[in-house]
């Protein structure tokens, strides 16, 4: 196959751009710089990378990112630095978030290029728990919690889902919840007279946050956590 199709197929650009990194010696393959586009190679065998990255044919790649606060939940924006604007790959055309969370909101957000889980993962009818750590204006009164599980009016047709409450301190909590309602636990808690005022989604389904992973950071998945978002999405 040849070296320019090779890593066109891979996305890493356009043909044109593709020729470029070549010509401008990014590409190695089995570490010594390409020599020419149409340089024949053995995707099989061969060891391409581009800027030192090795390049390998994955149909499917699985990330999870902290994300920041001060970055949109999106592929592209045109005033904001998005997501997708955090992940370095030289293989990104295809990704996507997995769901929003809110611009000031961080944590657990998966990218991946898998269109098909994704919309697993995000059907309403699943039920994927998330669960975030929040900090809240004033102590939780009494009652308030049990109100939050069981499920409080934010001005849908229904009550929301019951839910799961951990306070930790007077102003910290975790709430996990089963929908993904727009602002969801922001609207809980003002359903109970409170206000969210940090927010940080500390698991998604099976997958919890890597506590070694700072903010703004990503790394693939494990095989095991891939394992287990298949098994998840049965
Ligand atoms: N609920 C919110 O209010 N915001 C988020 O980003 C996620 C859940």
């Amino acid at each position: 196959m040849r070296l320019d199709k090779f890593l066109c197929e891979l996305n890493i650009g356009s043909r044109s751009q593709v020729k470029e990194y070549i010509r401008k010696g990014l590409v190695t393959v089995n570490s010594l710089p390409a020599i020419k586009p149409e340089q024949k190679i053995d995707a099989n065998k061969d060891r391409i990378a581009l800027r030192g990255e090795a390049l390998f044919y994955k149909r499917f790649v699985y990330y999870m990112l902290n994300k920041p606060a001060g970055v949109v939940s999106a592929t592209r924006d045109n005033t904001c630095k998005t997501v997708l604007d955090l992940i370095t790959l030289a293989q990104k055309k295809e990704l996507f978030p997995v769901g929003r969370l809110d611009k000031d909101t961080e944590g657990l957000l998966l990218i991946t290029n898998d269109g098909e889980l994704a919309h697993a993962m995000l059907s309403p009818k699943r039920h994927v728990n998330k669960t975030y750590l929040v900090g809240i204006e004033k102590p939780l009164l009494p009652g308030q919690a049990e109100a939050l599980e069981q499920g409080v009016d934010i001005g849908e047709d229904r009550r929301t889902l019951p839910a799961r409450v951990e306070i930790l301190s007077d102003s910290q909590i975790t709430l996990t919840i089963r929908e993904g309602k727009f602002h969801q636990v922001k609207r809980m808690l003002q359903a109970v007279d409170n206000r969210v005022l940090t927010l940080k989604r500390l698991s998604f389904g099976p997958l919890s946050l890597d506590e070694k992973l700072p903010a703004g950071a990503y790394r693939e998945l494990t095989e095991q956590e891939v394992a287990l978002l298949y098994e998840y999405r049965k």
